[in-house]
């Protein structure tokens, strides 16, 4: 059964006109190891830390500024609002089509609240905690190419033609921002875009977006606002001794405008400065070590990188299901062709590069998680094919095939075909990336014997879910497995609330 909403009583939960106050016992596991008697042993000890929670309630007015807002993500996230928005429906040639929020995971998706009279309970994710409700975000942005985004909506060839006309009046006013663009860093055949740019050094140029940001929260009247960037995959950085590796070196870079830092670590450093959450969507390496110690110093929220949307989704289920089952996968290769814009970026090698690296590290948890399947330092082949072929425009189709040992020295080959419009599958993701950034700066957390209470780590974990390569604070585990990546988010709110972790244990039953 579904219910839409519920209401937490508990006498470790307080609700005040502003605040959610939880009290929260964390069951956890504690490992040592002892040499006894020349022998070696784990030792493995519970343990219950109590922690508590204090979410603010109030909902802030949301601006949300994208980085290649032109591009087919940003019209097709922004097409997708305003026809939430305004209720669109358009006809297609099998129905009349409404505007929904299918593939975001806070608009869409339910979560179990417990089981009543032998049947379970669902109820929305997005009603866990007081979360900004996606119709009221104000859109912006930068794009080298100054294109509205009616325009580029039209270009993207995304949505049907029925609700591309009807969304054009509200899209043909929006014109992203000057973008700071660096040719070295993504294809040259992006050049004949670059008719927007940003002049001036590269301090001028992080000087311009503070302001941006600035005048686009007080134009908008918002109260926060979040970057995230979908703009084109850039080529790695060189992280280079003295350049980028620290803070102090980052920021004297800047003051000497060394070429090697790319345009979306400008932008990131000035939001950064600005304090406003920045999210990275695509591959590159975006935050190199001196941009993470900022935003550290800062207590500034940064997260990436890479949309998580199709491929690399299915392959952090899918060998999670089989490595969990005992089954070894040997070979996983990966073959996609897209015709849009991001596939004629990546078809220079330098920026395919990047997106091999993201795509590359997802089974590295679950490898290292059966020591019974793999040798140390085994790994599956693992194989990743992009090209661009235009005619598909920006139905990306994705070939998978994935090969296992099983039982007694057999061979099982598993094989999926996607074709999908890729944008589609993207937007959501950002929706949820945004979503989520906001509401983790509303969350405040002490765990026993902390005096004070601070924020979530400012290198935010909890957006794993949903990104290919999750960045994580430096000495963290990376998790990839896609269930445990949503346990823990959808854990951290239940917390929030004090209910406890969803453990699918249902012993009223047994
Ligand atoms: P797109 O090429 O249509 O859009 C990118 C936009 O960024 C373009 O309008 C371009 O003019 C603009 N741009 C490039 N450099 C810029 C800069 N320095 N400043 C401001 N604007 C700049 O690409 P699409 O399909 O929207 O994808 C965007 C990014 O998201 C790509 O890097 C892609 O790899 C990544 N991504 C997309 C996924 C998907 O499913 N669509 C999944 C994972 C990542």
């Amino acid at each position: 059964m579904f219910i839409e909403s519920f209401k937490v009583e508990s006498p470790n939960v307080k609700y005040t006109e502003t605040e959610i106050h939880s009290v929260y016992s964390y069951e956890t596991t504690e490992l040592a190891h002892e040499n006894r008697d020349g022998s070696y042993r784990w030792v493995v000890k519970p343990k219950t830390v109590k922690y508590e929670f204090r979410t603010e309630t109030r909902v802030p007015k949301l601006g949300v500024m994208l980085v290649g807002w032109g591009g087919n993500n940003g019209a097709t996230l922004t097409g997708g609002v305003i026809a939430n928005r305004e209720g669109i429906s358009w006809a297609t040639k099998d129905k009349v089509q409404q505007a929904n929020y299918f593939g975001s995971l806070t608009q869409a998706s339910s979560i179990r609240v417990g089981s009543y009279n032998g049947e379970e309970i669902y109820a929305p994710f997005k009603r866990l905690l007081p979360m900004v409700n996606p119709d009221d975000i104000v859109f912006g942005g930068w794009d080298i190419s100054s294109m509205n985004l009616a325009d580029a909506m039209a270009r993207a060839k995304v949505f049907e033609i029925d609700l591309q006309k009807q969304l054009r009046p509200y899209m043909e006013h929006m014109v992203p921002l000057p973008g700071i663009y660096d040719p070295d860093f993504i294809a040259a055949n992006q050049g004949t875009r670059a008719n927007n740019v940003i002049k001036g050094t590269r301090k001028e140029q992080v000087q311009q977006i503070v302001k941006d940001i600035k005048e686009f929260k007080v134009a908008n009247k918002v109260d926060k606002v979040v970057v995230l960037w979908t703009a084109n995959t850039e080529r790695y950085s060189n992280v280079v001794v003295g350049l980028n590796d620290t803070m102090e070196n980052l920021l004297s870079s800047l003051d000497r405008d060394e070429p090697e830092i790319s345009p979306s670590t400008l932008y990131a450093i000035a939001c950064i400065l600005e304090n406003v959450p920045f999210i990275n969507g695509s591959p590159q390496n975006t935050f190199v070590p001196g941009l993470v110690e900022l935003a550290i110093q800062r207590n500034s929220l940064i997260g990436g990188d890479d949309f998580k949307s199709g491929q690399t989704k299915m392959k952090s289920v899918l060998v999670d299901f089989l490595v969990g089952a005992g089954i070894k996968p040997t070979s996983i290769v990966s073959y996609n062709h897209l015709g849009n814009n991001d596939g004629m970026n990546l078809s220079a090698p330098q920026t395919f590069r990047s997106k091999e690296i993201s795509k590359s590290n997802v089974v590295d948890d679950m490898v290292a998680s059966n020591g019974i399947l793999y040798e140390p330092g085994e790994h599956p082949d693992h194989v990743v094919v992009i090209k661009y072929v235009p005619y598909v425009g920006d139905s990306k189709r994705a070939m998978d095939e994935y090969t296992s040992e099983i039982f007694m020295g057999g061979k099982s080959t598993i094989v999926l075909h996607n074709t999908c419009e890729d944008s589609l599958l993207a937007a959501p993701i950002i929706l949820d990336l945004v979503l989520l950034a906001e509401l983790s700066t509303r969350i405040q957390l002490k765990a026993d014997g902390e005096g004070k209470f601070h924020s979530f780590h400012p290198v935010a974990t909890i957006l794993s879910y949903l990104t290919k390569a999750p960045l994580v604070p430096p000495g963290t585990p990376v998790v990839n497995a896609l269930s445990k990546q949503r346990a823990m988010l959808e854990n951290i709110m239940r917390a929030c609330v004090g209910l406890a972790p969803e453990n699918n244990m249902i012993l009223e039953y047994k």
